[in-house]
């Protein structure tokens, strides 16, 4: 694995690779990898995989954990030379933003609600960050957790109306055996908020739009009374259409429920795709 922080190198590389005909993959990450980022790497079919690291200061609100946010340099490198990953690009800070830096990409509509409404500029950071990356690497394909589906939706929604000739693959949430989605803020959780956090996934599942219950107003009630019975701090438990994340007509079919709630420092996310 070829490890490479500025961008004129990482142009040479991708321009190499394009002359040689290679079809390339973007993983864009913040480190501190884990399972789920791994199977992002594994399952990018292309010759060639690249895969990002950078805390993108962006998208990290007044008071958010930009500072804290585990750095594992070391080991997510030997992560990746276990998977195909092909050229690892660690860009710095001012690589990516150079002083006098002042355009942005927002997807306004997608960005302001659910995790939006409480996290201002969250959605407008990670919308410039993937745009400037997907620019540098121009890659035919590029893959995103699940997890953060409102995130996926946004750069689908991105790359759709901007005519970016890119594939946007979204990758199913990887979860520990109790069913916790994996996240690097996980290990934010004590002992005792660690053994509490897969009710987030479990309440949610409980929800089973699938049996026929059409009153998500009172579903999604339910699940945060649930969710504070418990010791969760919910943000909001909604159930959506799946693609535009707009509030669902009872003819919708093609839903997700997602969630978000604090635990101690933790800031949880997690959802569940229902089809029927
Ligand atoms: O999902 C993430 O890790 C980040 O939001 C991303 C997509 C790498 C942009 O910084």
């Amino acid at each position: 694995m070829n490890t490479i922080s500025t961008i004129p190198n990482l142009r040479a590389q991708i321009n190499e690779w394009r002359r040689q005909k290679k079809t390339i993959a973007l993983v864009p990450t913040m480190g501190n990898l884990h399972a789920g980022h791994l199977s992002l790497v594994e399952q990018a079919v292309a010759d060639r995989v690249v895969v990002s690291i950078f805390v993108n200061p962006l998208q990290f609100g007044v008071g958010e954990d930009y500072q804290t946010y585990p750095r594992t340099f070391e080991a997510d490198c030997e992560k990746l030379e276990k998977v195909s990953t092909h050229l690892l690009f660690t860009p710095s800070v001012t690589e990516l933003y150079p002083a006098g830096m002042s355009s942005y990409v927002t997807v306004p509509k997608l960005s302001n609600i659910l995790c939006g409404a409480s996290r201002p500029d969250h959605f407008k950071g990670v919308a410039t960050v993937v745009n400037i990356l997907l620019n540098i690497v121009q890659p035919d394909k590029a893959l995103f957790g699940e997890k953060d589906y409102q995130q996926l939706m946004i750069i689908k929604r991105m790359v759709a109306d901007l005519f970016m000739p890119i594939e946007i693959i979204g990758v199913p949430i990887v979860r520990e055996a109790d069913g916790l989605a994996m996240s690097s803020r996980n290990q934010y959780l004590n002992a005792e908020q660690r053994a509490i956090a897969p009710c987030l996934w479990k309440t949610i599942d409980k929800m089973r739009l699938e049996s026929g219950e059409r009153n998500y107003t009172s579903l999604e009630k339910n699940a945060m009374q649930a969710l504070a019975e418990l010791g969760f701090k919910p943000d909001y438990v909604a159930v959506r259409q799946a693609q535009t994340l707009e509030l669902p007509t009872a003819a919708d079919k093609d839903l997700v429920i997602l969630a978000a709630a604090w635990l101690g420092k933790a800031r949880l996310i997690d959802n569940k795709i229902v089809s029927f």
